[in-house]
């Protein structure tokens, strides 16, 4: 069954993405759960092999006729990683790896995660009715494909010139991702370090520079945030942190229990789990690979050599040596269904809006 085109984002009961959580956390029950709700669910597929994107955009469609999106990594091919560089960093993460019972003699990992072209090529087959991308920018062609597919496609950006940069390659929607947001940083065309502008400050620059649509994310955790997202210029919010204590979210128990304690100042940017920065709870694991985080290679390749330790740290419950990825508005969210996460959000929202009504009062 083909889905029917996206027609913007005035035709959403409610202003709200679910932002795509790559490593299993949006789940295909989520995803419906946010678009059933009137809002748009994301499903985050660049850790996905192109038969997972299928299962998994098969179960959506199953669980729901509502819109929904897919999102990937722009990422070129990855070539074939400098051993010195995979060998020390594997070395560092020895003593780690004894303390959580994996063989310290084992060598590295030889496969670093999945081809973008191979999951791409799957990502036109599917069809979704909207797709998101972070990490790059496509090339015309890619973006013509997805034009052709009948696709409505987001690009992310952390500036004024990367928006205008989708823009002048035809892009439907900018998502303008602020420094408070959890997980990686979308810059593609500056060192990280220079855009790292608020979503407050960071959202009506790109409104007032591009014509298109923008979707504000980073530290909206709550409705109040849906709504200054709108005031600023934007036509949606997408939030990541607010749905990761969700039921429906596939976050593990202790990456869960970990953003339940956690307060304003626990999240810090760092590449030590990865390869690439990105916001999380700061943590033992951080603060032991921090002084060596410009040796460590680059993404994908530090993410398959921490993948055994963050795996077995989440089944002992240790939060410690798990990437707890998170924005700075951590403390908001909460263990809640997505179905009543959504319901707050609407009633927040609307609460808000009446507030920010005081000048005519
Ligand atoms: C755990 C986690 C994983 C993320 N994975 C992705 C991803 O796969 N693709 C993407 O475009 N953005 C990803 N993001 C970033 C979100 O799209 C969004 O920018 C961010 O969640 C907004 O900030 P917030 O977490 O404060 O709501 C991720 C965010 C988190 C917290």
């Amino acid at each position: 069954m083909a889905d029917l085109p996206f027609p913007g984002f005035d035709s959403l009961p409610l202003p709200i993405l679910l932002a795509p959580m790559a490593s299993g956390a949006t789940t295909p029950p989520l995803v419906s759960a946010v678009s059933d709700a009137g809002g748009l669910g994301c499903l985050g597929c660049a850790m996905h092999a192109p038969d997972a994107m299928d299962r998994d955009v098969a179960e959506i469609r199953r669980l729901t006729a509502r819109p929904f999106a897919v999102n990937l990594f722009v990422l070129d091919e990855l070539q074939t990683p400098d051993a010195e560089v995979v060998t020390a960093a594997w070395k560092l993460l020895r003593p780690i790896r004894e303390k959580f019972g994996l063989s310290a003699a084992a060598p590295p990992p030889t496969k670093f995660g999945e081809s973008f072209a191979a999951q791409f090529e799957r990502l036109v087959t599917l069809r979704p009715p909207i797709v998101s991308f972070t990490f790059g920018i496509l090339n015309q062609g890619q973006m013509d494909a997805l034009h052709k597919a009948g696709c409505y496609v987001i690009g992310t950006v952390t500036s004024v010139a990367e928006a205008r940069a989708w823009e002048s390659l035809g892009a439907d929607a900018i998502c303008a991702q602020g420094s408070e947001a959890g997980g990686h940083r979308g810059t593609f065309l500056h060192d990280w370090t220079t855009v790292m502008t608020g979503t407050m400050a960071l959202v009506p620059q790109i409104v007032d520079a591009v014509r298109l649509p923008v979707i504000a994310a980073g530290g909206i955790t709550d409705g109040r945030g849906v709504a200054a997202a709108l005031a600023l210029g934007a036509v949606a919010a997408q939030l990541g942190t607010a749905f990761l204590r969700s039921t429906e979210c596939g976050a593990s128990r202790t990456w869960k229990d970990a953003l339940g304690r956690a307060g304003d100042g626990d999240t810090r940017v760092t590449r030590v789990f990865s390869g690439r920065h990105m916001r999380g709870l700061d943590s033992e694991l951080r603060r032991a690979l921090e002084p060596f985080a410009d040796t460590l290679p680059g993404y994908p390749v530090q993410l398959a050599l921490t993948a055994e330790i963050r795996a077995a740290a989440a089944k002992a419950g240790n939060a410690e040596y798990i990437s707890a990825g998170s924005g700075q508005a951590v403390a908001l969210a909460r263990e809640e269904s997505a179905a009543t996460i959504m319901t707050r959000l609407a009633q927040e929202l609307t609460a808000a809006g009446k507030r920010a009504n005081w000048a005519r009062n």
